[in-house]
C-alpha cells in the first residue's frame, strides 16, 4: 500500500462502526459542563509557537521535543496546538473577556498535537475537553472544576477512577523545593537517567515522574515538596481536602504529581483507571494563577484541567455499556412507483425522530431483506403494487416476525408492538 494510503503515524480514524461511541461521550460532557453553567470556545488549531513556549514553557518536554513546528509561506513560526490552555488564553485576553463579569467559565472539545514515542494511549493527533475557570483564587474553585470532573466520569459510567492531589507551591515557595531538590539530585547524579540529568538545572521536579527505574529509586526518598510549601498553600490544599471530604470524594494526596506542563501553581490533580493492568491518566489538571499575566493579560488566578478523549473512548469499550442507535424502519420496495408513493411517509416518519431506511440499491426484495435483518432494523415494510394502490402495508416486527396492517401516511411508529 502507497504512504498516503495510510495514515500518518500516530493519527487515528473514527470509523462510523465506532462513531456512537465519541457522540455518546461528547453530549454526556457537554450536558455535565453545562450543569456547571460553563460556556464554550472554538479556537484555531494553530498559534503562534511563542505562545507555547511563554506558556506551556520551554522546559517541558511538550515543547522541547514533541510540537508540530513549522513556517508558513510567510516565514511565520507557526505550531499546531499541543493543548488548549494556551491558545483558549491568548483568546481570552485578545478579547478582553477577563474585562467583564467573573469568573469566566469556558470548555472546549478540540483536536492536539504532540510528537509522541506511540504507546498505549499516546497519539500524535489525540482530542481534549477541556475546562478553564478564570477568576477565582479559592480553594472551591479547585473543588468546582474538579467535582465536574467526576461528574463527567460518573455520568459516562465510569466509576473506578482514582483521583490524586497534591500542591506543588506558589512561585514564593516552589524555589525553596527545586533548591532542596536539585540538591538532592546532585548528590545522586550516577542513578539517574541522562533526561533527568539535564533537566536537573531547569526543571528538577520533573524527575518525581519521570518512569526510568534509576530514578524512580532515587524519588522514593527525596524531600517531600508538601513539607517545604508555604502556610498560605498548605491552607489552599487543606481547604480543597475538606471540601473533597465533605463531599465524600475518594482521593489520596500524592506528592509525586508534578504534571508535564510548566505553568501549574498550588494545586495539581490527575484522574488515572486501570485499564488491562496499567494505569492510564485521562484527566489532568491543576491551578495556573500567574499564566495569564505572564501572557500578557491581568493579574488572574484560574484553574483547570483537560481529558484525553480516546483514553476515555478506550476506556468505554473495555465496560461496552454504551450501544449504536439502530434503524427502526426498513422500507422494501418493488420499483420507483413504491418509492415514490412511500416519500410522505418517510418524510413524516423521520420528521418524528425515527431512523428510517428505504433502498437505494435497486435491490430484489429477497436481498433488501437481508438487508434489513443486518443493519438490526427494529421494523420493515414491504411496498409492493397492492400497498402503492391502497395505501396500507403491513408492518414486521423484525424480531417476532408479528406483522400489523397500518394507513401509511398516519400510522403511529410508537403504537406497534
Ligand atoms: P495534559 O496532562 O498534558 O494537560 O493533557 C490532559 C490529558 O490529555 C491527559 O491526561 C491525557 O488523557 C490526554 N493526553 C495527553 N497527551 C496525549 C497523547 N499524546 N495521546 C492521547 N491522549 C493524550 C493539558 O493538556 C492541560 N492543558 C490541562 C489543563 C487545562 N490544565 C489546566 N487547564
Amino acid at each position: 500500500m502507497g504512504m498516503i494510503l495510510k495514515g500518518p503515524k500516530g493519527t487515528q480514524d473514527v470509523l462510523p462502526k465506532d462513531s456512537y461511541k465519541w457522540k455518546f461521550v461528547e453530549n454526556t460532557i457537554l450536558n455535565i459542563a453545562s450543569t456547571f453553567h460553563f460556556k464554550e470556545i472554538r479556537i484555531p488549531t494553530f498559534e503562534h509557537t511563542d505562545l507555547f513556549c511563554r506558556s506551556v514553557g520551554d522546559t517541558s518536554d511538550v515543547v522541547e521535543k514533541e510540537m508540530y513546528t513549522f513556517e508558513d509561506k510567510s516565514s511565520r513560526l507557526i505550531t499546531l496546538r499541543p493543548e488548549g490552555t494556551a491558545g483558549t488564553l491568548r483568546s481570552v485576553i485578545e478579547h478582553g473577556l477577563l474585562n467583564g463579569l467573573l469568573p469566566l467559565k469556558l470548555f472546549y472539545i478540540l483536536s492536539c498535537f504532540r510528537y509522541e514515542n506511540l504507546q498505549t494511549g499516546r497519539l500524535r493527533e489525540f482530542h481534549q475537553f477541556g475546562a478553564e475557570l478564570l477568576g477565582p483564587a479559592s480553594p472551591e474553585a479547585d473543588f468546582e472544576v474538579i467535582k465536574m470532573g467526576c461528574e463527567i466520569f460518573k455520568a459516562l459510567g465510569i466509576t473506578n477512577f482514582l483521583l490524586e492531589i497534591n500542591s506543588i507551591g506558589c512561585s514564593k515557595c516552589s524555589h525553596k523545593y527545586k533548591k532542596q531538590l536539585m540538591d538532592y539530585m546532585s548528590a545522586r547524579k550516577d542513578t539517574i537517567c541522562p533526561t533527568c540529568l539535564e533537566r536537573l538545572e531547569k526543571n528538577p521536579m520533573r524527575i518525581l515522574d519521570c518512569k526510568d527505574k534509576g530514578c524512580q529509586n532515587v524519588v522514593t526518598t527525596t524531600p517531600i515538596i508538601l513539607d517545604s510549601i508555604c502556610d498560605e498553600c498548605k491552607e489552599h490544599l487543606e481547604f480543597l481536602k475538606n471540601y473533597l471530604n465533605a463531599d465524600n470524594i475518594e482521593y489520596i494526596v500524592n506528592p509525586k504529581i508534578v504534571r508535564g506542563l510548566d505553568y501549574y501553581v498550588k494545586t495539581v490533580f490527575e484522574f488515572i483507571v486501570e485499564l488491562n493492568g496499567s494505569k492510564l491518566t485521562v484527566c489532568g489538571g491543576g491551578r495556573y494563577d500567574n499564566l495569564i499575566n505572564e501572557l500578557g493579560g491581568p493579574k488572574t488566578s484560574a484553574v483547570g484541567f483537560a481529558i484525553g478523549l480516546e483514553r476515555i473512548v478506550m476506556i468505554l469499550d473495555e465496560l461496552s455499556n454504551i450501544k449504536d442507535t439502530n434503524c427502526d424502519l426498513y422500507i422494501a420496495v418493488i420499483d420507483n412507483d413504491g418509492w415514490i408513493k412511500s416519500i410522505p411517509m418517510v418524510n413524516r416518519l423521520r420528521s418524528q425522530g425515527y431512523i428510517i431506511e428505504i433502498d437505494l440499491m435497486n435491490r430484489s426484495l429477497k436481498s433488501q431483506m437481508k438487508y434489513a435483518n443486518k443493519i438490526g432494523a427494529k421494523y420493515s415494510m414491504v411496498i409492493g403494487s397492492n400497498e402503492i394502490e391502497t395505501g396500507r402495508a403491513k408492518i414486521k416486527n423484525m424480531s417476532t416476525s408479528e406483522e400489523q396492517e397500518v394507513d401509511m401516511l398516519t400510522f403511529s411508529l410508537m403504537k406497534i408492538n
